[in-house]
C-alpha cells in the first residue's frame, strides 16, 4: 500500500487523539514494537501507531477516520496467533487496533445458558464467569490465560474439547462487528434458530479481521462437567490411537472430551523441562484422555472400562489414571507444555494440518522419511487434537544448523507437509488460520471457484481494502 502524505497522517492521528484520548494512541517505539511483534517473535511489523479504544462506539469512530483517511487497520487481540494474523506490514504504514480495553462482561444468563462479553475479554475469564454461574464455556487452549473471545472467534480457534464442543463457530449465538467503513452491525441475539438469510455471524467467525472487528458476542454455555476423569496413555502407533476414539467413544459416549497425541520427542522436550513423567515408556506415542459428566457420574467407570478395552485389543500398552486433582494437573501439563518447551529448540516451522482420522498413520509414516531426506537430522515434535484428526506437525532445526539457515527452507518443507496433507484430502490449517505465513499457500490448494469467491466477499465488504489486508488472501 501507498504511504498516506505526512499531513494527512499528522491530522488522523489528532483525530484519533479527539476520539478516544491521547493516552490510547501510541506512537512511542517501545510501544509499537510490543504490538508489531506475534509472542514467539516469529512476525514482525512496524505499526504507524497503536490505538486502543475502551467501547464500540470508539472502535466505530476509529474505523470511520482510518477508512476515511485511507490508512489500513490490523485488529489485535492477545497476539497469541500462530501465522502472523495479528502483525501489520513492516511499511509503518497500518494502525494497530487493540482490543484490550474492552473488557467487560456484559451479561450472564444461567437459565437461557448465554454469556454476552466484550470482544477483548480474555479467554479464561469467560470460562470463570461461566462457572460462577453453574456453566461451562468449553473452549479450552494453551494460550487460554492471554487470548481473547474476539481472537476466538476472528480464527475459529479449537483447541482440546473440539471432539466433544465443536470449534469457536460452534459456541458464538451472535456478534457485534464494526465493518470495514466504521458502520456497526448489531447482532448480538441469542438465538438457538435463526433462518432469515445469509448467517453473516458465521461469515465473520474465522475471517482473521479481514471483514471488520468484533467488538461483543452472545457465546453458548453448557452444563458444567465438574467429575472428570483424565489418563495418560502409552501407544503402539498412530493408528491405534485413531482406533481408540472408537472404543472411547463406545464407552463414554459424547462425555469424551479430550482425545490428544503426544508424539515421544514431544514428551520428552517436556519432561526435560522439568514435567514429572508418570509413565516412562519407550513407546513412541502417548495420549492424554478426558472423560467429564454432571455432579454424580460414573466417569472414571467410564474411562476404567474404555482402557480395559483398549489395552485387550492391543491399542494401549500402558496406562496411568489421575488420582486427584493435582495429579490431573499433572497429566495435561505433559500435553499443554510442549508449544512453549519447543521454543527451546529454536525457531519452530509450524503446521496444523487435518486429514481424516483414518489418514493420520499414513501422514504420519509419509512424512517422516520425506523429511528427513529434505533435511537430515530435522526434529519433528508432533503432538495435536488426534480425535480432531488435527495434527501441529511442527519442525525444529537439526542441532547443527543455525535458526536462520533452518528458516530459509520453511517454504520447501512446509511444501512437503502440505503436499502430502493435500494428497490425503486433508486441510492445511486445521484451526490456526491462514493470516500471512498461510495466504498463499491455501489459494494454491483451493479451486479457483473457492478462491474467487473469498475474494467477492472481501471485495463486497472491504471494497477499499482496508481492513486487515495481505491476510487470509493475498494481496492482488
Ligand atoms: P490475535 O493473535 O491477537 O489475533 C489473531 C487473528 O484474529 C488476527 O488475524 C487478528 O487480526 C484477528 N483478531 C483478533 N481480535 C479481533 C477482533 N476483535 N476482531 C476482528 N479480528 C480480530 N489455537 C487453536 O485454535 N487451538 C489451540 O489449541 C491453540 N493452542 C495454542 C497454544 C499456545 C501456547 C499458543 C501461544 C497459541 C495457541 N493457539 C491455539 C493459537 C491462538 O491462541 C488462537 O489462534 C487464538 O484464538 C488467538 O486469539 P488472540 O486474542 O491472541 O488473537
Ligand atoms: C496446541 O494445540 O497446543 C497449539 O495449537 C499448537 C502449536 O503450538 O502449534
Ligand atoms: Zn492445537
Amino acid at each position: 500500500m501507498s504511504q498516506a502524505p505526512t499531513d494527512l497522517l499528522t491530522g488522523l492521528l489528532t483525530d484519533l487523539r479527539a476520539a478516544i484520548g491521547a493516552d490510547h494512541v501510541l506512537t512511542e517505539p517501545a510501544d509499537l514494537s510490543t504490538y508489531g511483534t506475534d509472542w514467539r517473535g516469529a512476525f514482525r511489523g512496524t505499526p504507524l501507531a497503536v490505538v486502543r479504544p475502551a467501547s464500540t462506539n470508539e472502535v466505530s469512530q476509529v474505523v470511520r477516520l482510518t477508512h476515511d483517511a485511507g490508512v489500513a487497520i490490523v485488529p489485535q487481540g492477545g497476539n497469541t496467533g500462530m501465522c502472523g494474523g495479528a502483525v501489520p506490514s513492516g511499511d509503518g504504514d497500518q494502525i494497530v487496533l487493540s482490543l484490550g480495553r474492552m473488557r467487560t462482561i456484559r451479561d450472564v444468563d444461567a437459565t437461557g445458558a448465554t454469556i454476552t462479553v466484550d470482544a477483548g475479554v480474555v479467554l479464561v475469564e469467560v470460562q470463570a464467569a461461566a462457572a460462577t454461574a453453574g456453566r461451562l464455556f468449553p473452549l479450552s487452549l494453551g494460550s487460554e490465560g492471554s487470548c481473547t473471545i474476539g481472537g476466538n472467534i476472528a480464527t475459529n480457534a479449537g483447541g482440546t474439547a473440539v471432539l466433544r464442543y465443536g470449534m469457536m463457530r460452534n459456541l458464538v449465538l451472535g456478534l457485534e462487528v464494526v465493518l470495514p467503513d466504521g458502520r456497526v452491525w448489531d447482532g448480538l441475539r441469542s438465538l438457538r434458530k435463526d433462518n432469515t438469510g445469509y448467517d453473516l455471524t458465521q461469515l465473520f467467525i474465522g475471517s482473521e479481521g479481514t471483514l471488520g472487528v468484533v467488538t461483543g458476542a452472545v457465546l453458548a454455555l453448557h452444563p458444567a462437567t465438574p467429575v472428570r476423569a483424565t489418563a495418560w496413555v502409552a501407544l503402539p502407533s498412530v493408528a491405534a490411537a485413531a482406533d481408540l476414539l472408537a472404543v472411547l467413544r463406545d464407552r463414554a459416549g459424547d462425555r469424551l472430551s479430550t482425545w490428544e497425541l503426544v508424539s515421544r520427542p514431544a514428551r520428552d522436550l517436556v519432561v526435560g523441562q522439568g514435567v514429572h513423567d508418570p509413565l516412562p515408556s519407550s513407546a513412541e506415542w502417548f495420549g492424554l484422555i478426558e472423560i467429564a459428566g454432571p455432579a454424580g457420574s460414573n466417569v472414571g467407570d467410564d474411562l476404567e472400562a474404555a482402557l480395559g478395552d483398549g489395552l485387550a485389543a492391543g491399542l494401549v500398552l500402558e496406562a496411568v489414571v489421575a488420582g486427584s486433582p493435582a495429579q490431573r494437573q499433572g497429566l495435561w501439563e505433559l500435553r499443554e507444555r510442549i508449544t512453549e518447551a519447543q521454543e527451546t529448540l529454536g525457531p519452530t516451522i509450524k503446521h496444523d494440518v487435518s486429514v481424516p482420522i483414518t489418514a493420520l498413520a499414513s501422514l504420519v509414516s509419509r512424512l517422516g522419511p520425506a523429511l528427513q531426506t529434505a533435511l537430515p537430522g530435522i526434529r519433528p515434535i508432533i503432538f495435536g487434537h488426534v480425535g480432531d484428526g488435527n495434527l501441529h506437525y511442527n519442525l525444529s532445526r537439526p542441532v547443527d544448523l543455525p535458526g536462520e539457515s533452518f528458516l530459509a527452507r520453511a517454504a520447501d518443507l512446509s511444501a512437503i507437509v502440505h503436499d502430502c496433507t493435500a494428497e490425503l484430502a486433508g486441510s492445511i490449517s486445521a484451526e490456526h488460520g491462514l493470516g500471512s505465513s498461510k495466504a498463499a499457500s491455501a489459494a494454491a490448494y483451493k479451486s479457483e471457484v473457492e478462491v474467487s469467491v473469498m475474494r467477492a466477499v472481501k471485495d463486497a465488504l472491504d471494497p477499499s481494502g482496508l481492513m486487515n489486508p495481505g491476510k487470509v488472501l493475498t494481496l492482488e
